[in-house]
């Protein structure tokens, strides 16, 4: 894909559906009894990993061009896969389903891509192990593969050192099919959205916040069935952040994205927006689903550096390569700290962020734990390298409607992962 500077971004756009929340309709709406409706269901390549991988299990699941249907045959319905589990890029596939076939009583092998199978899996295979769990990975390096065989299961409670919700997720899975309760603190609270869609199922969930920390807890007691639900999935904060940035640093733009979800365990870019002097407004707010969603509009706005650190970093994790384009771009300096989970993710991001705004002429140095950004010179066009990470191309994307010349983002197939409609929206945005 190539692209080059454009000024005046008019417009209105729709995001497509939230992946987190895309995920978990599949996984929950399987092991639920009775059917599960999702509407605005993200059709990317990651959630349609986990729809093959419940289909692999068992589920029935139609696709239509307006929804998706889960038959789910609740917790013990599943039915044990006749090949490897393939989830493919798709980091939240495999951790949280890892959780619910720990407690089956028949064995499963999972494994992803070349990124994938690189990426950490002890933060799962250690919990789940002291749940009881026969978990392991093949090549015994913490990775995926992954191969598990049937035991049972009991509650704990963990303490987990990364504020992950893939982690949580995972163990509050398992922790239906544990005898007693399942619980799980972590440093400062990551996306809710599992709690919140698990309640809205049935189960017996709670969140705390101790009053003597500020760490986070979630706890869940077995017994209860889950029940088909009806979802219509908010659209996806970490899609809308590609434009929210392209309104505020093109110039003389002005763009309303529409039916965003804005839970505030994932809302952190709108602060970060804001504190950099982004002109951002939140319309027509509302809670649906027990997620809240807004209408953003936003205009081109002088930004300037800050600093971004402490808790606020779970709640913009996948927001940090666009707001560290949005910081090149920025009057100043943007440091950003406590992010180290960057380095685990899709690519380690600390350094795809640096090589690639590096080769666009922006001055950033990376940290052990983020990145020092010193805004304000102009961006040149250059060649991207995404090494096929969806996020890096999205944010380079609109690095580039702000460089001068040509940028060239290789591999710009890879938005497939969460955005597979990235390009067309913005040409549509573009012909408005
Ligand atoms: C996700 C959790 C986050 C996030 C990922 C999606 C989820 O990962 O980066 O894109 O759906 O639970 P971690 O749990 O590793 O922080």
């Amino acid at each position: 894909m190539e692209l080059c500077s454009i000024t005046g971004l008019r417009g209105k756009v729709s995001v497509p559906g939230d992946k987190s929340v895309s995920h978990r309709c599949v996984m929950f709406g399987s092991i639920a009894k009775g059917d599960t409706e999702v509407h605005n269901f993200l059709k990317g390549a990651d959630c349609l990993a986990t729809i093959r991988c419940f289909r692999a299990l068992g589920i029935d699941i139609e696709e239509t061009d307006s929804a998706i249907l889960i038959h789910g045959k609740g917790l013990r319905g599943l039915t044990a896969p006749s090949e490897v589990l393939d989830v493919g890029n798709s980091g939240t596939t495999i951790r949280l389903i890892s959780g619910i076939l720990s407690g089956q009583s028949f064995e499963s092998n999972l494994s992803g891509d070349e990124s994938l199978n690189s990426r950490p899996m002890k933060r799962i295979i250690d919990p789940l192990s002291q749940m009881g769990a026969n978990i392991s990975s093949v090549l015994r390096n913490g990775c995926a593969p992954l191969y598990i065989t049937p035991h049972s299961l009991h509650g704990i409670h963990y303490e987990s050192p990364v504020a992950s919700a893939q982690v949580k997720s995972c163990l509050l899975l398992a922790g239906l099919y544990a005898e007693g309760e399942t619980s799980v603190s972590e440093p400062t609270l990551s996306r809710n959205h599992t709690e919140l869609m698990l309640k809205e199922f049935g189960a017996d969930i709670h969140s705390t916040f101790a009053l003597d920390s500020s760490r986070a807890t979630a706890s869940i007691i077995p017994g209860r069935e889950l029940c088909g639900q009806k979802i219509t999935v908010p659209g996806d904060i970490s899609s809308a952040a590609y434009f929210i940035a392209a309104g505020l640093i093109v110039p003389d733009s002005e763009i309303l994205i529409e039916n965003v979800g804005i839970n505030p365990t994932r809302a952190g870019i709108l602060k970060v927006c804001e504190d950099m002097g982004g002109n951002i407004t939140l319309l027509n707010e509302r809670t649906e689903g027990g997620e809240k969603i807004a209408d953003i509009l936003v205009r081109t706005s002088q930004l300037h550096g800050i600093t971004i650190e402490g808790d606020i970093i779970p709640t913009l994790i996948d927001e940090i390569p666009i707001i560290a384009v949005m910081a090149a771009t920025a009057e100043g300096t943007t440091l950003i700290k406590d992010a180290a989970e960057l380095k685990v993710k899709e690519t380690d991001r600390i350094e795809t962020i640096t090589d690639n705004l590096r080769a666009m002429g922006c001055d950033i140095t990376p940290t052990e734990d983020g990145m020092i950004i010193i805004g304000g010179n102009k961006l040149k066009g250059a060649h991207i390298h995404t090494l096929l990470d969806h996020r890096i191309a999205m944010a380079f994307s609109i690095a580039a409607l702000v460089a001068e010349g040509i940028t060239k983002i290789l591999d710009s197939k890879c938005v497939d992962v969460s955005y597979p409609e990235f390009y067309d929206t913005f040409e549509e945005l573009l012909a408005e």
